[in-house]
């Protein structure tokens, strides 16, 4: 099955679940602000992975509903502090005002906090044993806390109109994108009760994807149409950052873009020969980032 497939087959039922999520909250500006950017279209890449790795290992998705939707709070919150204008100052998001151009700044940083927060009182719910969910609990708060993404930020902000070498740029990355996205698919591995080994390789891949992913971004970013990105274009060299295009030139950024997806399929058949995975999901998604019209993979 392609990742398409998988997604138009699971999209719905997932929505409905996600649509549940707010409802024991009271209706407050508070809840409306988290609403306003949760439920705007994102692409929902996350928990889409997370539950396309549980069924490549044979396991209903649902069972990684609560993991998945608390990637996805995490991730929301993430980018509506992103866009304040202490960070990134950025207008549009999802197609539409930006959290704190719609509510303010005060109740915008408040409406990350309480995406923040829910999101760990939704994957405690998520039907495995006891221990299962203190290493997933564990494996979330490090991967978006301050050893992962919010360090990942933490750095991209100190960053801005430094010349940061290569290294430098592809290790705040792999922190501010690809620890989410290591989560992702390490989380699904717990879920689906995988051998340590297994699980480490599907945090490598998620990591590579998440730097791929944000390879991609940073490309997007000078190339595509706002209305297409849904966010401003060009943000990135207001902020005068360093990223893989404006260190390579945005040819050289898709060469590693390509090498860094060759990385990942790499690893998809390392983790299909270490365990009963079928990875045809995964694989088309991880082809579909690919920017370059003629690479074979
Ligand atoms: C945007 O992520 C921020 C990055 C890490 C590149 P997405 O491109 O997945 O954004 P949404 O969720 O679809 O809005
Ligand atoms: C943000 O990277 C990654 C996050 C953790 C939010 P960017 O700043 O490049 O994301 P966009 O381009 O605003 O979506
Ligand atoms: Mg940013
Ligand atoms: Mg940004
Ligand atoms: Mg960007």
């Amino acid at each position: 099955m392609d990742f398409t497939t998988f997604k138009d087959r699971e999209s719905q039922s997932f929505e409905s679940y996600l649509e549940g999520l707010f409802s024991h909250l009271g209706k407050t500006a508070l809840r409306e602000a988290m609403a306003y950017s949760f439920y705007s279209p994102g692409k929902r890449v996350r928990p889409l992975l997370l539950l396309a790795c549980l069924a490549s290992f044979g396991f209903n998705p649902q069972l990684g509903y609560p993991a998945a939707g608390a990637v996805e709070l995490i991730h929301t919150y993430s980018l509506i502090h992103d866009d304040l204008p202490a960070m990134d100052d950025d207008d549009i998001r999802r197609g539409q005002a930006s959290n704190h151009k719609k509510y303010g700044e005060g109740l915008a940083i408040l409406a990350g906090d309480g995406l923040l927060t829910l999101a760990f009182e939704l994957i405690l719910s998520t039907p495995v044993s006891d221990p299962t969910k203190i290493k997933l609990t564990q494996l979330l708060s490090q991967t978006a806390g301050p050893s992962g993404m919010v360090l990942g930020q933490a750095l991209d902000l100190a960053g801005e109109g430094e010349d940061l070498s290569l290294d430098q740029v592809s290790d705040i990355h792999a922190k501010k994108t690809g620890q989410l996205l290591r989560f992702t698919l390490e989380g699904a591995g717990l879920i689906a009760q995988k051998d340590p080994d297994t699980c480490q390789l599907l945090g490598e891949l998620g990591l590579e994807v998440g730097l791929a992913y944000q390879v991609r971004d940073d490309i997007l970013d000078l190339t595509a149409s706002s209305s297409d990105l849904g966010k401003p274009r060009g943000s990135d060299q207001d902020l005068s950052k360093s990223t893989y295009p404006s260190l390579l030139g945005i040819q050289g950024a898709k060469d590693q873009l390509a090498q860094s997806l060759h990385s990942c399929l790499e690893l998809l058949k390392e983790i299909e020969k270490a365990s009963h995975f079928d990875k045809s999901i995964l694989e088309s998604f991880i082809l579909s980032l690919n920017l370059e019209g003629d690479w074979d993979g």
